[in-house]
């Protein structure tokens, strides 16, 4: 099969297409045939070296962990799919391998997909939904009638949390570029704060849960915002130790873990029309080394997704 292989840690150029054996299919493994995958910066992080540590195996790999595709085969335990299933996933790190025609997937880790939208918005879920939603529901637990700061909301991660905690009526505060401001408007976003204005949180207090997808200046920003005793959920960049004690709030760092069980919520939300996925550019498995390129340049806004097979 064809894949999108890294031999060694660097830049986008590391990233080579090649024809590669097909994954071996484990006893509770599916085996799905891609139809899209989609990029995350995580990718980019792997890929430069900067995170080779949530790779958890040598290279050479297979590069990706966001998958939409069809149900091609599956080992002799696997009871939840049939052949020819749309599917959805997040394959666990020790695994991924989405930028290829064919990923077994340990089928936990795996959901349909959302009927309502094609395979390339589905592409665009999986992990970044997983962590929004770990992020706003599991960690986070907001409820009705709380005030939540999303920082990044015009993120692939920061957009969906906007969506989820508007669904839950939460009061949402979002922070984005003005240029962001309709799309953050449109997803449910109440107050919407323009990060690149000096002071933009000037006026921000007792906010009941801050999700914070950017780290740095911005999360050493946003300690002051919280009532006491209120959570700070970050996903970029672990809270230092002792910072959130010494402002008397709470802090969490999160690694999504994949969870078909989360995906079936996510799918329902979208079928229902409570929570639209975002692709800004399609591009074809070929180019996945000009999606880094442009992802880490920031010349896209929102979720790269590249086309591997025919629906
Ligand atoms: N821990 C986990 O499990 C987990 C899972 C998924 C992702 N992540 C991490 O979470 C982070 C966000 O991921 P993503 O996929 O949402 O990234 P992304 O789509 O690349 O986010 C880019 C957006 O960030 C916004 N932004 C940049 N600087 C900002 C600032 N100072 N304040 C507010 N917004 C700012 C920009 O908004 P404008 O367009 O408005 O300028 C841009 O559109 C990444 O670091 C990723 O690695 C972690």
């Amino acid at each position: 099969m064809k894949a999108i292989r890294l031999h060694e840690f660097g830049s986008p150029d590391a990233l080579r297409l090649e024809e590669v054996p097909l994954p071996l299919v484990g006893s509770s493994d599916v085996l799905i045939r891609v139809v899209a995958a989609s990029v995350n910066p995580i990718d980019c992080k792997i890929r430069s070296g900067a995170m080779k540590g949530a790779l958890r195996r040598p290279l050479p790999v297979v590069v990706g962990w966001d998958a939409a595709g069809v149900i091609e085969g599956m080992g002799p335990s696997v009871t939840r799919f049939r052949r020819g299933d749309a599917v959805y996933c997040y394959p666990e790190f020790a695994r991924g391998g989405t930028y290829a025609e064919f990923v077994a997937v340990e089928e936990s880790q795996v959901a349909l997909k959302p009927r309502t939208v094609p395979f390339a918005s589905a592409a665009a879920l999986p992990m970044t939904g997983q962590a929004a939603w770990t992020a706003v529901i599991k960690t986070g637990g907001l409820t009705a009638g709380q005030t939540v700061l999303i920082h990044g909301a015009a993120g692939s991660l920061g957009a969906i949390a906007v969506q989820l905690a508007h669904d839950l009526g939460a009061r949402v505060i979002a922070t984005a570029s003005s240029e962001s401001r309709d799309l953050i408007q449109s997803l449910g976003a109440d107050e919407i704060l323009d990060y690149t204005k000096p002071d933009y949180l000037d006026g921000v207090r007792d906010v009941d849960l801050v999700v914070d997808t950017i780290g740095g200046a911005t999360q050493e920003a946003s300690w002051s915002v919280l009532r006491p005793g209120a959570l700070l959920v970050a996903t970029a960049m672990p809270p230092p130790p002792g910072r959130a004690e010494a402002a008397g709030v709470r802090a969490a760092f999160i690694f999504t873990e994949p969870s078909g069980a989360t995906l079936e919520q996510i799918a329902l939300l979208v079928d229902a029309g409570r929570l639209r996925p975002m692709v800004a550019l399609e591009m074809a498995l070929a180019e996945a080394a000009r999606a880094h390129t442009l992802l880490e340049a920031r010349q896209v806004k929102g979720k790269i997704v590249l086309h591997v097979g025919a629906p």
